[in-house]
């Protein structure tokens, strides 16, 4: 390697204190004897109990994001005179147990598979409640939504307005009822937002019309697949138009592209009313709330986030001269993420030398990139403790890495941890709630780890985990 050697980022803190709160879940608390807790269950008992790695969940931290989103949304637009759903979105961690939690605080379920729908069910969540996605639904996970009257389907393509319509028309029955997905342009995540008119991505069909921009274009001129798709959907009596979703992106910290994307999507709206006289109820603007991952970092705010959308989804509305639709949002990430750790235990420990002057301490732990991918997929950065016991150690440059066959398999990129970190060590990883067991998989033959709720000194698991026996059970040897 060549240039500088690496430093430690500025944001490290010395974060010996497992304190409640960002980016620790707020049922966690380091007990009189060193050891941390978690919804009142001693780490160590979890490990005794559960073994490790483990996902653990704070079901109260849970249940109160929960509620505080559907609170949020829900006053914030009572001031603009509309009414707010909130669904959860279950790709970032689905398991009945949870799906059931947040339906009990009031939220409904997005689901984007046939399995997840199928856990949502298994939860008791009414069809009426629960929302599909997905940009590439089979039949099959078409056919289980209709039967379970699922509340919305939110088409993608407009071969998927034709073969919805299609199944529906063989099946006989009520409209289906759809929400087309769009692409307004507005990429968002991380620290910024990006906007583009033409979108080189999968998802939503493109406000963008052929000719002109979507603000200058003469009604009876719009020819972007977002109108044609609408036109699509009105077209089919199978089909009955609910309204219009928009998903910008994930881990969204600065919110302005949702004023943005809220804009294009109510123009859509009042312009397709202009044309066919049809003013569609909702509008969903998606998911992508962002949270604290590291010590300082700040989540958004959802009091003030819910406050600024629905300002502005009222601000457009009156600006193209229409009501404000009922709203719903679909925050996966921001409910369930802060809520979860994952427990590990330590394997082996190396100092390495990466240069003059700069020792990192290689911790590795009976885990990694099969239970966390996100460090390696998206580079994403994460906070670390050992738990079990308080260490008035020196603090050290440490780098928390996994037992797979990659260099990359890399938990946490960079943390400063009690320099007699050891084997037996238990360590947390903090807000793994989300996208940590839901994107898990059995690299190496990892079996994947169990999710472990706590709450009131009570631990209970919600997601076993899995055994050698497991994987050998799919293996035919044939
Ligand atoms: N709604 C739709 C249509 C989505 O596509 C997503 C996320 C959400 C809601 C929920 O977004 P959230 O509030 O959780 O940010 N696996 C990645 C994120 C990809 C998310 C894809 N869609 C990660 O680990 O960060």
């Amino acid at each position: 390697m060549t240039g500088a050697a690496p430093q430690p980022s500025a944001h490290l803190h010395d974060a010996g204190t497992v304190v409640p709160g960002e980016p620790w879940s707020t049922g966690v608390a380091r007990g009189d004897d060193g050891a941390v807790r978690v919804g009142g269950v001693d780490v160590r008992d979890l490990a005794a109990q559960h073994g490790t790695p483990a996902y653990v969940l704070d079901e109260q931290d849970l249940r109160t994001r929960a509620r505080t989103y559907r609170r949020a949304f829900a006053e914030a637009f009572a001031q603009v005179g509309a009414d707010v759903d909130v669904y959860y979105a279950g790709k970032a961690f689905l398991s009945v147990a949870v799906a059931r939690w947040v339906h009990e605080e009031g939220l409904r379920v997005d689901t984007a598979s046939g399995g997840e729908l199928a856990v949502a069910l298994r939860a008791g969540v009414p069809g009426a409640d629960i929302g599909l996605h997905g940009n590439n639904k089979s039949d099959d996970e078409l056919t289980t939504a209709l039967d379970a009257g699922v509340g919305r389907i939110i088409v993608d393509s407009l071969v998927e307005i034709e073969r919805l319509a299609d199944l529906v028309a063989s099946r006989g029955g009520a409209p289906a009822p759809v929400m087309v997905r769009v692409t307004t342009g507005v990429h968002a995540g991380g620290h910024e937002y990006i906007s583009t008119a033409h979108e080189d991505q999968k998802f939503g069909l493109s406000l963008a019309p052929t000719r002109g921009t979507a603000d200058t274009v003469a009604d009876a001129d719009d020819d972007s697949p977002a109108m044609t798709a609408l036109l699509a959907v009105l077209a089919r009596p199978e089909l009955r138009l609910l309204g219009i979703h928009s998903h910008i992106g994930s881990q969204i910290l600065d919110p302005s592209g949702f004023a943005v994307a809220a804009k294009s999507v109510l123009a859509l709206r009042a312009r397709l009313a202009r044309r066919t006289g049809v003013l569609v109820a909702e509008v969903d603007l998606g998911g992508g709330y962002g949270i604290a991952y590291l010590p300082g970092e700040v989540a958004l705010d959802p009091d003030r986030i819910a406050k600024e959308i629905a300002a502005s989804v009222a601000d457009s509305a009156a600006e193209v001269g229409t009501d404000v639709p009922r709203f719903s949002i679909e925050p996966g990430r921001a409910i369930v993420g802060p809520a979860g750790l994952t427990l590990y235990t330590v394997g082996t420990v190396k100092p390495v030398r990466v240069d003059e002057g700069l020792t990192r301490l290689y911790v590795s732990v009976d885990g990694g990139m099969s239970d966390n991918i996100r460090p390696a997929l998206y580079g994403a950065r994460y906070h670390a403790e050992v738990v079990g016991r308080l260490s008035t150690a020196d603090r050290v440059l440490a780098r928390v890495v996994g037992k797979h066959c990659e260099s990359g398999d890399i938990v946490v990129h960079e943390v400063l941890l009690p320099g007699d970190v050891r084997a037996g060590d238990l360590l947390a990883v903090a807000a793994t709630g989300a996208y940590g067991r839901s994107m898990a998989s059995n690299y190496n033959l990892l079996t994947r780890p169990p999710v472990v709720a706590v709450a009131d000194g009570a631990s209970r698991v919600l997601v076993r985990r899995e055994t050698v026996a497991d994987l050998l059970a799919l293996d035919t040897d044939a």
